[in-house]
Parts: C-alpha cells; sequence; structure tokens
C-alpha cells in the first residue's frame, strides 16, 4: 500500500489541501487531480521545461518536485497569470503571439512563465539575460530568435501596458495571429495527453526486451488478477489482421513469435490508474531466444545477414536510368568522387506520443495526434477486423510531429484496449518510450561520382545512396523515392538520367528505432 500525504499549498491564489501518495509530483498533482494541464509532460526528466511553472516566484520544472517538499508553496500556473487591465492576455501572453514565437504551442506556456520570473527580477534584461533565463525551456519548433524577440516586446509592454497591440486581420502583406494563438498561449489548447474521459483506464506497454529474438513465451499469469488490472493483452487478442503500416502492413501491434526492434510491443496493460498499469507491466515474465541482430544497412544487404522477414531484408530497390553513364564520364573534363555520410535524426517532438480511444454508441473513436488520420482509419479496421465507418479518427493539435506523428505509435495499442475493455484507454509514451518507438529520420551512405567540363558544368553523375530505415516498411519506400528525386540537388536536369535504388531491412540496436536500410543509386549524364 503506497504511503500517503496530506499536501497544502496555494495554487493560482486557491489554498489547496490535499491527500495524495507521497511519490506524487507536482506536475501529476496540476495534470491528474486538478485537470490544470496548462502544464505539459514532455519528459518527466526535468530536460524540456515544458512543465514549468512558479514556486514562490522562481520558475521551476513541476515534474522534478515531489509535492510533500513544498509545504505552503505559492504556486502559479499558465492558467493563474492574469490578463492586463482591460485587455484579455498577460503583456507576456500577447508579446509571444505578437512576435510569432509560437508555433505548435506545446513549450508556450512554460516560456511564459520562465518570462515571466525573469522580468519580475529583470523588468528590462539584456539579450544575454534572456538566454540566460530562458535557458531551462526547449523549443523544437519556433526557434529561439523569435522567442527571444517576444521577451523584449514583453518587456516594453509590461512596462507600457497602453501600447500593446495585437494585429487580427490578415491582408497582404500584414502578419496574423494564429487563430489558436489565444488557446496556445492561455495553455487551452487541448493536446491528446490533456484528455482525460469519465471511467477512462491508463495503459502501459511491455517492450521487446532484444533487438531481434524470437519471442518462447509470455507469462502474465497471476497479473491479470491483480487490482486494478482489467486485461492483459497479447497478440492472439487481436481480432484482425495483427500488422499495420501505411504502405505494408508488417509491423505487429503485439509481436506473437518474434520480436524485431526494442520498440516493439509485446504485451499491453490498460489498469484502472498508471501506477497500477505500470506495476502490472513490470511482472509481466518474457521469455525470449535471442537472434543475430542487423545494426547497420551494409548488414542488412548481405546476403549472409539474418532474415528478418520471410522474403529478403530488402525494403526497396529503385532503378531509373536516362542515358549512358560511361560515355558521360568519358567527356568529362574532371571527375570528382567521395563519401558522404548524414546520421539517424529523432525528430524529437516536445509533444510524446499520446492517445486515447473511446466509444461512442458502436462507433471506435481514437483522438490522438495523427498526420495521416484516413490511412490509420484503414490500418486500424483491419486491425479490429471493423468496417472502416465504424472508426472515427479526430487529430488532436500537434506537440510538434515534423513528418513522424504519419506513422502510427499508440494508435492500434489504444484502439485495441478500447475495444476489449469497452471504456476509453489513454496510453501517453514517456520521453524513454518516445525515443525507443517513434521513427527516425533516416540516415544515408552515400558515394558520389561526379563530372564536369571546362566550364563546371555537370555531365554525369554517378550516385550510390544506402539507408537505414529500421526493421519495418512504414513510410520507407516514399522515402527512398524523394532520394533518388533529389540524388543530385537543385541542378537542372540532365538531358540523360540513370537512377538506380535499393534497400534492406535492418533491425535497431537499444535506443535507436530508426526504420528500415536502403541502398539507392543514381547515375546521370548530360
Ligand atoms: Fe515550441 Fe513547438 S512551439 S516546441
Amino acid at each position: 500500500m503506497e504511503e500517503k500525504i496530506t499536501a497544502t499549498v496555494k495554487i493560482d491564489g486557491r489554498n489547496i489541501c490535499a491527500t495524495v501518495p507521497a511519490g506524487m509530483t507536482l506536475l501529476s498533482f496540476l495534470r491528474n487531480e486538478l485537470k490544470l494541464t496548462g502544464a505539459k509532460n514532455g519528459c518527466s526528466t526535468g530536460h524540456c521545461g515544458a512543465c514549468t511553472v512558479l514556486v514562490n516566484g522562481e520558475a521551476k520544472k513541476s515534474c522534478r518536485l515531489l509535492l510533500r517538499r513544498l509545504p505552503d508553496a505559492d504556486i502559479v500556473t499558465i492558467e493563474g497569470l492574469s490578463a492586463a487591465d482591460g485587455y484579455p492576455l498577460h503583456p507576456i501572453q500577447a508579446a509571444f503571439l505578437a512576435t510569432g514565437a509560437v508555433q505548435c504551442g506545446f513549450c508556450t506556456p512554460g516560456m511564459i512563465l520562465a518570462t515571466k520570473a525573469l522580468l519580475d527580477k529583470k523588468p528590462n534584461p539584456s539579450e544575454t539575460e534572456i538566454r540566460s533565463g530562458l535557458q531551462h525551456n526547449l523549443c523544437r519548433c519556433t526557434g529561439y530568435l523569435k522567442i527571444i524577440d517576444a521577451v523584449k516586446l514583453a518587456a516594453h509592454w509590461s512596462m507600457r501596458p497602453s501600447e500593446m497591440k495585437l494585429e487580427m486581420r490578415g491582408g497582404y502583406g500584414r502578419s496574423v495571429v494564429d487563430i489558436d494563438g489565444f488557446a496556445k498561449v492561455r495553455g487551452q489548447l487541448t493536446f491528446a495527453d490533456d484528455l482525460y474521459l469519465a471511467g477512462m483506464l491508463y495503459a502501459k506497454v511491455v517492450w521487446s526486451a532484444h533487438p531481434h529474438a524470437r519471442v518462447i513465451r509470455i507469462d502474465k499469469a497471476g497479473v491479470e488478477k491483480l487490482a486494478g488490472v482489467v486485461h492483459v493483452l497479447t497478440a492472439d487478442d487481436v481480432p484482425g489482421m495483427n500488422g499495420f503500416g501505411p504502405l505494408k502492413q508488417d509491423q505487429p501491434v503485439l509481436c506473437g513469435d518474434t520480436v524485431r526492434f526494442m520498440g516493439d510491443a509485446v504485451a499491453l496493460v490498460p489498469a484502472e490508474s498508471e501506477a497500477i498499469a505500470a506495476r502490472a507491466s513490470d511482472l509481466i515474465q518474457v521469455d525470449y531466444e535471442p537472434l543475430p541482430g542487423v545494426f547497420s544497412p551494409g548488414e542488412g544487404l548481405s546476403k549472409d545477414s539474418p532474415r528478418l522477414h520471410p522474403e529478403d531484408n530488402i525494403c526497396k530497390y529503385l532503378v531509373h536510368t536516362v542515358g549512358d553513364i560511361e560515355e558521360g564520364f568519358g567527356r568529362s573534363d574532371l571527375v570528382l568522387e567521395g563519401h558522404f555520410s548524414t546520421p539517424f535524426v529523432e525528430h524529437g517532438c516536445l509533444e510524446p506520443e499520446a492517445g486515447t480511444a473511446f466509444w461512442e454508441d458502436d462507433v471506435l473513436t481514437i483522438k490522438a495526434p495523427t498526420q495521416f488520420p484516413f490511412e490509420l482509419r484503414g490500418q486500424l479496421a483491419a486491425v479490429l477486423d471493423m468496417p472502416p465507418d465504424k472508426i472515427r479518427i479526430q487529430a488532436t493539435p500537434l506537440g510538434g510531429a515534423f513528418g513522424s506523428k504519419a506513422d502510427a505509435t499508440v494508435e492500434p495499442l489504444i484502439a485495441l484496449g478500447a475495444y476489449h475493455s469497452r471504456r476509453p484507454v489513454k496510453l501517453t509514451l514517456t520521453r524513454e518510450e518516445s525515443l525507443k518507438k517513434s521513427t527516425k529520420r533516416h540516415p544515408y551512405e552515400m558515394d558520389y561520382r561526379v563530372g564536369f567540363d571546362q566550364s563546371g558544368k555537370l555531365l554525369a553523375v554517378d550516385a550510390r545512396l544506402v539507408s537505414d530505415a529500421g526493421p519495418y516498411t512504414a513510410l520507407s519506400p516514399r522515402v527512398i523515392d524523394q532520394a533518388c528525386i533529389f540524388a543530385c540537388g537543385p541542378y537542372e536536369v540532365p538531358i540523360k538520367c540513370h537512377i538506380r535504388c535499393s534497400g534492406g531491412q535492418g533491425v535497431q540496436p537499444a535506443g535507436n528505432s530508426g526504420k528500415n536500410s536502403k541502398r539507392a543509386e543514381q547515375q546521370i549524364i548530360r
């Protein structure tokens, strides 16, 4: 039985006394108990600053503060930031809108409160002081220059509120305020994790313990009977096709026999609380037979490489030819060659993947920050063996996506949880889970040979591109198409062109969940 404590704090001017678990953080108390969701849950590790609130006037990350350590603290959240006299917004909120310092808005409440703490101490800060004051708050989409502009304008407007002005009307040559902007700066925009529904269950995932392994046995005996655990779902509980993906449905919702990367889900536990779901998922024993992994595109393409899928490891091989490459190099006065690499890149959205699935009469509704709602509906219909018109996808605001939320992550899992429980099911990935599960920007190994004439005119390009795309197809074939299309950059399309691309799938090591391996060759002659 978890120890409880009585917490007494003042939040947004309201004295609050509550009995809560001893380990409860201020962020969890604000969001889960008081439903003050302006403080965002970006990482829960004190790195991103999206959960920043004011504690006794200081900007603090609420995910790192235990409620029991804050007796009688005076806490201000974005919801408690008062507007200027006769104006709908606080000058800082207005300045963030006016300067375009708000894009997805996920970092914005934290940024605004960090700015408030700064301006309360330094009403007219230098740029160095602004940079220092905001150094603990990350923004992935806006870029910091506009945010610095916003802080300067906020300082000005705080001293002269009568000069506050927001341009609300559009038109040529006039910047306009983002239509969601007011909700964003007030912390009122409802992101997926901000949803709380009556009777909602919280799900946790049992992730693969190996980059490549056979699943021998999943021991859930006893766990299903724990108080508060509603189900322990495994591959046998998928009613339709146990596979999803926008182009090829080769990624299991829950892996029954083989895992192919550390972001593979093996079991799902919907429970009455997040803590119960987490405890229960820790108790599920999975026995594996580890298999040799594939950790680079080169390995994935080799003939001796372990097979990840029955056919082969190649995700896509693309050839496009125009002309005769050797003739092009024969006419060249200068031929240069080189090898280039780009790393895989985590998209790093401040909002981790999250979603809630629930029934509205006989329609299963999924609210999640997806960039592909219609494709997602088709995939879920196949997974659940339901008609597509009985599934509704409602895309929630994106707390950053950069393409990564085109791939399904939590959606098949929450849909499965709601399908079986007939109750709302929510799943929010932790930052660590997000890094493990989410698609990465494809890394490339590129070999180029380029021929020029005396004037520097491009005559021939022979390019071979090899890309790592991880264990499942996802959108990788489209990515390799683009790589070949743009392999010669912005230069004039030559008269003759020869392009060949190929790809192989590889297993990602722990912490690297990028997508399938690919190889592309491009040859162009003019
Ligand atoms: Fe800052 Fe999106 S606007 S993270």
